[in-house]
């Protein structure tokens, strides 16, 4: 009897051990959840136009701590994690999270922030400061000045256009910091509506000129060849003007 009685304790002492175990991993199960809804909802709110790396980045770093948590926490001697994927091929918890880190990665965010130990923390990169440090004196010219912008906030378009250039990989895609690009896109679009009608405008008399002259140039010739032909038709034919008109004209 007394034997039965331990025999039973010991059993419900492990189940409700089990029990406490399987309620933390539910825990961070939910953690893991609610981080991750976290932050998909922060990346679909900044898509357009996008912030999304310097607005998810909190989010971003709990959904790290909270899965880093599920690896570490043992239940019945695994990781809860070991709970949670790998039994089924759906594979839920990884797929998801996978698709975060590579939202994440692909819009190159890691390069907006300093990273200590492969851990992004919410601290800004000097690429990021700088850059927007040229932004803002490019932007306060653009808004106090109201008139003649294109030429008194042409210097700092250009520091801004040259400061771009420098930090993008232009052998990507995505050469930066997403957000980095997406401004400098914004801006590119201003600066060429607003500043590039006089420019184009050069560019067809530009155009126009040189067609003139090829014309000129051609009909020119067209006259040599047939006069000459008429008068000296040996030595004009061994010039090469003469030979590549004779190629056009056959
Ligand atoms: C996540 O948890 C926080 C705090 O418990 C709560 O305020 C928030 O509504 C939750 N978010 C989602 C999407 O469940
Ligand atoms: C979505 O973005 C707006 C600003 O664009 C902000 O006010 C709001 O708090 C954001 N909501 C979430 C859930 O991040
Ligand atoms: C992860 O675990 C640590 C230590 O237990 C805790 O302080 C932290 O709040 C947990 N983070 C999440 C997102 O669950
Ligand atoms: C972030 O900045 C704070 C304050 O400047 C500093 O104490 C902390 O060490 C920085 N963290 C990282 C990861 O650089
Ligand atoms: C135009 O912008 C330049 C550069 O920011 C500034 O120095 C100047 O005062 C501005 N002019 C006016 C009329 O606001
Ligand atoms: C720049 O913006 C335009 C219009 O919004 C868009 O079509 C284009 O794909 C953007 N380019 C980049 C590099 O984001």
């Amino acid at each position: 009897m007394k034997v039965l009685e331990i025999v039973l304790r010991i059993f419900l002492l492990s189940l409700g051990i089990t029990m406490i175990y399987t309620d933390q991993c539910t825990d961070l199960r939910n953690r893991f959840a609610n981080a991750s809804s976290e932050f998909i909802s922060c990346s679909i709110n900044y898509s357009r136009p996008i912030k999304f790396c310097e607005n998810c980045v909190q989010q971003y770093i709990y959904l790290l701590e909270s899965y880093s948590n599920m690896s570490k926490f043992p239940a019945n001697d695994t990781p809860c994690l070991n709970h949670f994927i790998n039994l089924d091929r759906l594979g839920i918890v990884e797929t998801l999270f996978e698709n975060s880190k590579n939202l994440w990665s692909r819009a190159k965010c890691y390069e907006c922030f300093v990273t200590s130990n492969g851990v992004p923390s919410t601290n800004v990169s000097d690429e990021t400061l700088k850059f927007n440090g040229y932004y803002n004196n490019f932007n306060n010219c653009i808004t106090t000045n109201s008139s003649n912008i294109c030429s008194k906030c042409m210097e700092y378009y250009t520091d801004l256009q040259s400061y771009y250039v420098s930090i993008s990989n232009e052998n990507e895609k995505i050469g930066v910091c997403m957000d980095i690009v997406d401004v400098m896109n914004d801006t590119w679009i201003y600066w060429g509506v607003k500043c590039c009608k006089f420019r184009k405008h050069n560019e067809y008399i530009f155009i126009c000129s040189t067609v003139m002259v090829f014309i000129l140039t051609v009909s020119y010739y067209i006259l040599i060849k047939l006069y000459t032909t008429k008068n000296s038709p040996t030595i004009i034919q061994q010039s090469r003007f003469a030979k590549v008109l004779n190629s056009l004209s056959t």
